[in-house]
C-alpha cells in the first residue's frame, strides 16, 4: 500500500458488475468470478457470463446446470377410476 502524507492513498473505484436475475432461474453474474461458498470453500470462474443457480437443484451448484427447468409431470386425465 502507498502513502501520501502518512495516509492511504484512495483505491479507484471498482468497476460495477451487472448481475441479471431470471425469474425462475439462474442469477446471471458477469465473470470472471470468485464464489465463496456456506462452507467458506472458493470456486472461480473466468466465463464472461456465469450463472449461478438459486434454486439449490444443480448438480454442478453454485453454477446453473438448467436443472430449475424440470418440474414434475402432470398427470393426465385417464377417465379411469
Ligand atoms: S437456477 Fe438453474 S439449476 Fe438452479
Amino acid at each position: 500500500m502507498s502513502m501520501a502524507a502518512g495516509r492511504p492513498e484512495p483505491r479507484p473505484a471498482p468497476e460495477r458488475r451487472r448481475v441479471r436475475i431470471v425469474p425462475g432461474g439462474p442469477m446471471m453474474v458477469e465473470g470472471p468470478v470468485e464464489i465463496v461458498l456456506d462452507d467458506g470453500s472458493t470456486v472461480v470462474s473466468d466465463r464472461f457470463q456465469v450463472a449461478l443457480c438459486t434454486c439449490r437443484r444443480s448438480a454442478a451448484y453454485p453454477f446453473c446446470d438448467t436443472s430449475h427447468r424440470r418440474r414434475a409431470r402432470r398427470r393426465r386425465p385417464t377417465g379411469e377410476e
